[in-house]
């Protein structure tokens, strides 16, 4: 086994995961590789959860009791977890969502309800890529049916990159927003943030950036990327499910309109009007995932506790071997970049004319949970020729043994397969 470097100390780490000790199929060791679908909870997370529940359980912002004040300071310190974590320059930049599709959502019908200079109409032109999440791609199609506005995107290039080499002709002086993804969920390709963002700039165009899978991964530095938009999941970071966020730049926030409407979010409402409160509430209405924000503070303390760049440095290893293993797979055809530093910690790959459903069956029987499928991301499988692929996912938890196991799995589903 090649030596690797930069790996946590995943035996002390797995022991906070309740969920890794588990076993599937009579008593068969749990192999998780399905953290880009959704990361396991580690007990400080759990426990922060039923401590909320058990003792401070209060709706927010609304009572003068100690509990109603409690959940408050709760649901207020993990929006300051979150603007510390992603380093934004105000806590009022942090709006919680129930998910990244709700924060991607949100700013697509915050254009939609805006006036000028913001205003989506049949004369702009929104731009996307062709490896965007389903949910990157749809609010997107509704903005420019509803608008008569123009979706293009940045088509892929056959090693599962953006093809930014017509990006002047793709950014134009129409565009009124480019949205894309940091880290794909299915190639695991990070994209070029800096050249993208620098031809928006030049036109004026507004960022958002779908940070999902680099959130849990990776420092995220909201400044540094310099978009005007984050949106990223609580479930993927070891948090709660039912828990998002969408940073977005505070001038931005004042200036646009609110999509949902209700409690919370406003300032005095009557018969024929209502105004709004300051953002972040301004898009927080109803009573919103107190205890799921609660899970995700509780998470970001863990993860920082760690250290991003540790966590980032365990991935990379882990990855770097698990390309190097899977190319030993007769008939292992990796869709996305072969090369470690152009990835995050999902690969994608077909084995063979072998279905990946089945792929994912006969693996599932040996314990190990991956993802098989189109990953809410058709139109990639749809450009690389492929129905639908296996993907292993790793996390701050994957050890090289899992990795291993995962190589003998696949040998296992080709005997299988004959
Ligand atoms: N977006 C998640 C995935 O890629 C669900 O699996």
């Amino acid at each position: 086994m090649t030596q690797l470097t930069g790996l946590l100390d995943t035996e002390a780490i797995r022991k906070d995961f309740p969920a890794l000790d588990r076993t599937v199929h009579d008593g068969r060791r749990l192999v998780y590789l399905d953290n880009a679908a959704t990361s396991q909870k580690p007990r400080q997370v759990l426990d922060a959860l039923t401590t909320y529940y058990e003792r401070h359980n209060a709706n927010v912002h609304r009572g003068v009791h100690v509990l109603a004040e409690e959940a408050t300071a709760l649901y207020e310190g993990a929006r300051d977890r979150v603007a510390t974590f992603i380093n934004a320059p105000s806590r009022d930049e942090v709006i919680f969502t129930k998910n990244a599709s709700e924060s991607l959502n949100l700013v697509a019908n915050m254009l939609g309800w805006a006036d000028d200079p913001y205003r989506v109409d049949e004369r702009t032109e929104i731009v996307i890529t062709e490896m965007e999440h389903h949910s990157n791609i749809v609010p997107w199609q509704l903005l420019s049916q509803r608008t008569g506005a123009t979706l293009r995107w940045f088509g892929l290039t056959d090693d599962g990159r953006l093809d930014l080499s017509r990006i002047e002709e793709v950014i134009t002086e129409r565009t009124k927003i480019v949205s894309f993804v940091l880290v794909s969920n299915i190639l695991g390709t990070v994209n070029p943030v800096e050249t993208i963002v620098r031809r928006a700039q030049e036109v004026g165009a507004l960022v958002l950036i779908d940070a999902s899978q680099a959130a849990p991964h990776q420092v995220l530095d909201v400044q540094a990327l310099q978009a005007d938009f984050v949106a990223f999941t609580g479930h993927k970071m070891c948090g709660p499910t039912g828990i998002g966020v969408l940073w977005g730049r505070q001038e931005l926030l004042e200036d646009l309109p609110p999509f949902l409407g209700g409690g919370e979010m406003i300032e005095t409402v009557s018969m024929s009007s209502s105004t709004y409160a300051p953002a972040p509430y301004k898009f927080e209405a109803g009573t919103p995932p107190i205890a799921q924000a609660v899970g995700l503070g509780a998470a970001i303390d863990y993860l920082s506790g760690i250290g991003m760049e540790r966590i980032a440095a365990h991935e990379h290893a882990i990855t770097a071997y698990a390309l190097e293993r899977l190319a030993s797979v007769p008939d292992l055809r990796v869709i996305g970049p072969p090369d470690v530093r152009d990835r995050g910690a999902a690969i994608s790959f077909t084995l063979g004319d072998i279905h990946p459903h089945d792929v994912g069956q006969v693996l599932d029987e040996l314990g190990i949970a991956v993802r098989v499928g189109h990953h809410c991301a058709r139109p990639v499988c749809l450009r690389y020729g492929v129905p639908a692929t296996t993907r292993a996912s790793f996390y701050l938890y994957s050890t090289p043994a899992e990795v291993d196991a995962l190589v003998e799995g696949l040998e296992h589903v080709r005997d299988f397969f004959g």
